[in-house]
């Protein structure tokens, strides 16, 4: 089969592999699309702790199941599925166990024509989605659902802002949020991005890069009682004054790095809650898929390459130019 293997730090080339073969437990499928995320491109850029070479990342997969292993239901066989990508998650609801890993790394990804995964791993494809939309969804759906839902608990009267509206998790923040009956506001570098998360429900948008953002957003919206941030760095102490007394600020992600400064003050007088969070239970996974369904959330696929065109894909998120998923057809 075809794989997009890394050979070195910046070097993804399509290579011949051997197909891999399902293990006891374990399925293969025949991919017919996979989605980035910012992890493949950490990956790439030998920023991710774990790596080793040649690997195949990619952690986002739709496809067929075209073999099972020992043990495993044989009518698995021909079903049209998608991957979740939160492996060895463990018991407990509150945090993922020491077995936990992300299908990409170290475990051979989605960038290839086939992939092998724990058949406990794959769900059916959801029906009113297409290929593309689909491999569109399981990392950044999953994280985002966990944000709102099991760590901030988010009601239909939260007033919630979403950071970076043109990463792949805050864009499923804002339309499950929608969804959900919150009032959403993002923030983001890009008018149009802003102009693009209205047009799907957001009541408005603010520029990060702007140094008043926060006064601008307060007087604007009101203050927020959840926010949902992947960037952190110096801009996280800028979520602490937009927050209501008792707001709930989720921190899924450190794009801008760690906070230079961190007033814990406001912190503790405020009641806030910092909460972390990262991908998602077996239960999260049900939840977020029985969500979309109900509610017919539909995934926004900025572009769809075909995998010869993958060095193309991974340029878009290094230019953070993208409005939602870029997606691989193989
Ligand atoms: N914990 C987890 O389970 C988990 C899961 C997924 C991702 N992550 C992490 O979360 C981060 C985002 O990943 P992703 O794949 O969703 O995003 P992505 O598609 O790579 O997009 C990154 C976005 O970050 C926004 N951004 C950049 N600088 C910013 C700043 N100073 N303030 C606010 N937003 C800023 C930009 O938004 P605009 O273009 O709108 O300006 C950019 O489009 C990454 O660090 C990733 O590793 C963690």
């Amino acid at each position: 089969m075809r794989a997009l293997q890394l050979i070195a730090v910046n070097q993804l080339v399509l290579s011949e592999i051997e197909t891999p073969s399902p293990g006891k437990g374990e399925v293969r499928i025949r991919l017919k699309a996979a989605a980035l995320n910012h992890r493949d491109h950490w990956i790439k850029v030998g920023q991710y702790a774990g790596l080793f070479f040649p690997s195949t990342p990619g952690s986002d997969g739709a496809g067929v199941v075209d073999a099972t292993g020992e043990g495993v239901d044989t009518a698995w066989m021909g079903r049209e599925v998608i991957v979740n990508p939160s492996l060895g998650w463990g018991d407990s609801e509150h945090a993922q166990g020491p077995d936990f890993n992300i299908l990409g790394l170290p475990r051979q990804g989605t960038l290839a024509e086939s992939v092998v995964v724990p058949a406990a791993q794959v769900s059916p494809k959801p029906s009113h989605l297409s290929w593309e939309q689909a491999a569109a969804l399981p990392l950044a759906g999953l994280t985002a659902y966990r944000g709102l839902f099991s760590r901030a608990r988010l009601e239909s009267g939260d007033r919630v802002l979403v950071t970076g509206i043109g990463g792949g998790v805050a864009l499923f923040a804002l339309q499950f949020a929608v969804a959900a009956g919150a009032e959403v506001w993002v923030t983001s570098s890009s008018a149009e991005k802003i102009a693009q998360a209205v047009a799907l429900g957001a009541r408005g948008g603010f520029d990060y890069r702007q140094p008043d953002w926060a006064k601008s957003a307060v007087a604007a919206a009101g203050a927020f009682s959840v926010i949902i941030d992947g960037a952190s760095g110096s801009g996280l102490d800028s979520l602490l004054d937009v927050s209501v007394p008792g707001g709930r600020i989720v921190s899924y992600g450190a794009t801008r790095g760690n906070p230079t400064s961190l007033a814990a003050r406001k912190v503790f007088w405020r009641q806030l809650s910092l909460l972390g969070t990262t991908m998602g239970s077996p239960r999260d996974w049900a939840a977020m898929l029985a969500f979309v369904q109900r509610h017919g959330v539909v995934p926004v696929v900025c572009q769809t390459l075909p995998i010869e065109r993958a060095g193309d894909a991974f340029g878009h998120l290094e230019r953070n130019d993208q409005f939602g998923k870029v997606v691989l057809t193989f």
